[in-house]
């Protein structure tokens, strides 16, 4: 018979898990689990736990879902995968022809690869060459501070948390970071902005944002203005805008997409977790004519972009996305999730009062409690953490910040029983 013990000693004898201190998981064990339903994970010993956090903010209408569930299937029928280069399939072409739809008029391209992070590695690269093909180094990237792009090598010289970061600082290549406006006014952040385009003018190929919400960096969020005035400035100065919209992308800070908020169309669209539904790895970057053109040209000039990775385009990925996007349509999220917007909305103001409570905040279908008076030693987040476990709740804060970031099928009894638990976890921990 499995059960939770006996997963977890098979796990170790051979898994190293991500993101973690693999020695944490002598005092407090990982969770092996063994079915999904709607919101909820089952583990081998039949504890049930409500996904406050969409399993790494890609699930969007819940673990087994019985609509993308049967589009898989009826792919694995037809085409599991194949090869991109040379090659082409339904499933990719109908992606392409809806993400071009629902997107700013001028994002007429689309560049597929299988995460997040790979994205981001293209946008730049894709930038980078941009000039390089018209005959100009431009050999600078700007991001934010306080921002997470990713674990991949280029991807993580634009991040700048720390803790990701700093080990790896004398191999990456070298960015810039101006001032984030989730941490400082949006005028000093568009100041800081500025002045760092003017440093480097003639250098920079691109400026590279996570709209609206900077997640990994504790869910700091701002306002939809900085995006305006930066695609102003980014215009002004000639370099490339990248928005990173792999968490906040597909309903998550209320609109599709994040940018639309700030009526901007960047000059790269970064897309990924949630466009499956949370089911399989893929990834877009969606760009204009414009930028195509510059790479269009004999093979002989050298100016392709051969960037490619083995599961590009998979067209099982590419079913589960269009399987997505049927959801979207047909049920209405966008507006069924302003409802449950407000009902969250409505469940914070307690989190106020407590005297441990820093501030509250919430874009859309995101809401974060920021801690204060915890010293890091403590590491006031795993307590959390733990204790909405046993709880029966999957929150994973960040730092000291405890945030949800539910499925959009949750319903109103489960955002109460998750905003309930992680309020009696941060009242507990007075
Ligand atoms: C804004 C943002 N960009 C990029 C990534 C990297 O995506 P992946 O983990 O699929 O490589 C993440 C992942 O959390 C993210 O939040």
């Amino acid at each position: 018979m499995l059960n939770n013990a006996l997963m977890r000693e098979r796990d170790l004898a051979h898994i190293w898990h991500p993101c973690s201190q693999m020695k944490d998981y002598e005092s407090l064990p990982f969770i092996p689990i063994k079915s999904g339903k709607g919101p909820y994970l089952f583990d081998f010993d039949g504890n049930r736990y409500l996904d406050a956090i969409s399993s790494w903010w890609v699930n969007l209408f819940g673990h087994a879902n019985p609509y993308i569930n049967a589009q898989i299937k009826e792919q694995l029928e037809t085409l599991e995968h194949v090869i991109f280069a040379g090659f082409s399939h339904e499933q990719a072409i109908r992606l392409a022809e809806r993400l071009v739809a629902l997107t700013p008029e001028k994002l007429q391209k689309l560049f597929f690869a299988d995460n997040g992070s790979s994205a981001i590695e293209i946008a730049l690269k894709m930038s980078f060459q941009y000039y390089k093909n018209g005959g100009e180094v431009r050999d600078i990237f700007i991001s934010l501070e306080n921002s997470y792009h990713g674990e991949t090598m280029g991807a993580l010289a634009v991040g700048d948390v720390a803790l990701y970061k700093e080990i790896y600082d004398e191999i990456l290549i070298k960015t810039v970071q101006a001032k984030s406006p989730g941490l400082v006014s949006e005028e000093e952040a568009l100041e800081s902005m500025e002045e760092k385009l003017r440093h480097y003018a003639g250098r920079v190929a691109a400026v590279v944002i996570e709209p609206l919400v900077q997640c990994a960096g504790g869910m700091a969020m701002y306002d939809a203005g900085y995006i305006t005035a930066l695609k102003r400035l980014c215009e002004e100065h000639g370099v490339f805008l990248i928005a990173d919209e792999i968490a906040v992308g597909f309903g998550r800070t209320g609109t599709m997409f994040a940018c639309e908020q700030a009526n901007v169309t960047p000059d790269f669209l970064c897309l990924s977790k949630g466009i499956t539904g949370g089911y399989l790895p893929l990834s877009v970057v969606m760009t204009s004519d414009d930028v195509y053109r510059a790479f269009y040209c004999d093979y002989s000039e050298g100016k392709s972009f051969l960037d490619s990775h083995s599961y590009t385009g998979n067209a099982l990925a590419c079913m589960a996305a269009n399987a997505t996007l049927d959801i979207f349509e047909k049920e209405h999220v966008l507006e069924s999730n302003r409802v449950k917007i407000d009902i969250l909305a409505a469940l914070l103001p307690p989190f106020e009062e407590l005297p441990n409570v820093k501030e509250v905040r919430q874009r859309g279908m995101i809401a974060a409690v920021e801690l204060e008076g915890y010293a890091p030693e403590r590491r006031i987040g795993l307590e959390i953490y733990r204790y909405a476990l046993a709880h029966g709740v999957l929150l994973r804060p960040l730092g000291n910040v405890v945030y949800f970031m539910p499925p959009y099928i949750v319903t109103e009894e489960q955002l109460i029983e998750m905003t309930d638990v992680a309020y009696g976890a941060i009242k507990g921990s007075l």
